[in-house]
């Protein structure tokens, strides 16, 4: 017995509905931008607060920071998780950071998306410079 023509194409309509459903939920976790996992739980040693240039900034990408100095003795520190879908920047440029996977960029002086595709900035991670080094959490 064959299927008629209209159910044919309710049916392959409904498998790339499916499809598209799926493509969605593994692209856009815009969530992420509340990650309790994004920001360190216990403080974290950066070392000295001189590497962090001013008017710059220096990515911690192994303890997944960025910090920034918009002004001399003022630091500004970030998670380096993107909030797309979690990518870790590679690039910190001025007071620009970039994600590798989808080309996002925040100003690692506010958090502030520049370029998306993410929408949502860079949760802020309390810093503070003790003894010329930098305590971030
Ligand atoms: Fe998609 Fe960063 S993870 S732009």
């Amino acid at each position: 017995m064959s299927q008629s023509p209209a159910r044919r194409t309710v049916l392959r309509g409904a498998a790339l509905a499916g499809a598209a459903g799926f493509g969605l939920a593994a692209c856009s976790p815009e969530g992420s931008g509340n990650d309790a996992s994004a920001v360190p739980t216990a403080p974290v040693d950066l070392g000295a607060a001189a590497e962090v240039p001013v008017g710059g900034a220096k990515l911690y990408r192994e303890d997944r920071l960025v910090v920034s100095q918009p002004a001399k003795g003022e630091f500004k520190c970030f998670s380096a998780k993107c909030t797309h879908s979690g990518c870790i920047l590679t690039e910190v440029e001025r007071q620009q950071g970039t994600c590798p996977c989808h080309g996002s960029r925040f100003d690692v002086t506010t958090g502030e998306v520049i370029q998306g595709p993410a929408s949502k900035p860079l949760p802020e991670v309390p810093v503070k410079a003790k003894a010329g080094k930098l305590i971030a959490g």
